[in-house]
């Protein structure tokens, strides 16, 4: 199914806090980067639209674990929470985290892309991508609880700062952070041309 087929199919199952999700994704399409970022600059998605792509597997992977083994979790949280746990990668309006690289004249030649294909973009900020997530999300469309955690421990134990998060992770995290490393790690895996 095309991608923005199934993106909005999923934008679909938001039904409790609709008009505010309406609203958050309206800013999120139009002022930043999200629908065409990559997911990263080397490594899985380095590509247009990678970070959509991402996004969008990891909430259909969620979706589906939940249903196996935690019917009770919403799919609007699913959904919110997959969706827009990687939203900091877009970046903020008119700034965007990665930027493209230009392939050399030889490059072009041979008709290879820019290696690596993305850079980091050092005028922003500095914020880890959750943070940025949350900042974007919050002042615009009301999280719960569970979901903020969600969104701010997704990348779980790989990375040190998350440490005080380790036993205290609520459902909706521990799901996130599997379906994330799914998506990155089976289905994207050679996704990086
Ligand atoms: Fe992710």
């Amino acid at each position: 199914m095309e991608l923005m087929h199934r993106y909005q199919k999923l934008k679909d199952k938001v039904i409790i806090r609709r008009q505010e999700f309406i609203e958050l994704m309206d800013y999120v399409e139009t002022k930043t980067s999200y629908l065409t970022s990559p997911a990263s600059t080397r490594f899985h998605l380095c590509i247009e639209r990678g970070l959509l792509e991402h996004s969008v597997n990891v909430a259909e992977n969620l979706l589906k674990i939940k249903a196996a083994i935690a019917p009770e979790i919403s799919d609007e949280s699913c959904v919110v929470v997959a969706l827009l746990h990687d939203l900091g990668k877009a970046g903020m309006p008119n700034h965007p985290q990665y930027i493209k690289n230009e392939p050399t004249e030889k490059q072009k030649a041979y008709g290879y892309r820019a290696n690596p294909p993305y850079r980091f973009n050092d005028e922003l900020t500095y914020l880890s991508v959750p943070l940025r997530s949350l900042y974007l999300i919050l002042r615009r469309f009301p999280l719960t609880e569970e979901e903020v955690q969600a969104i701010a421990y997704h990348d779980g134990q790989y990375v040190e700062d998350n440490r005080s998060v380790a036993t205290h992770e609520e459902k909706l995290t521990l799901l996130l952070q599997y379906a994330d490393s799914w998506s990155c790690f089976v289905d994207e895996k050679n996704s990086s041309n």
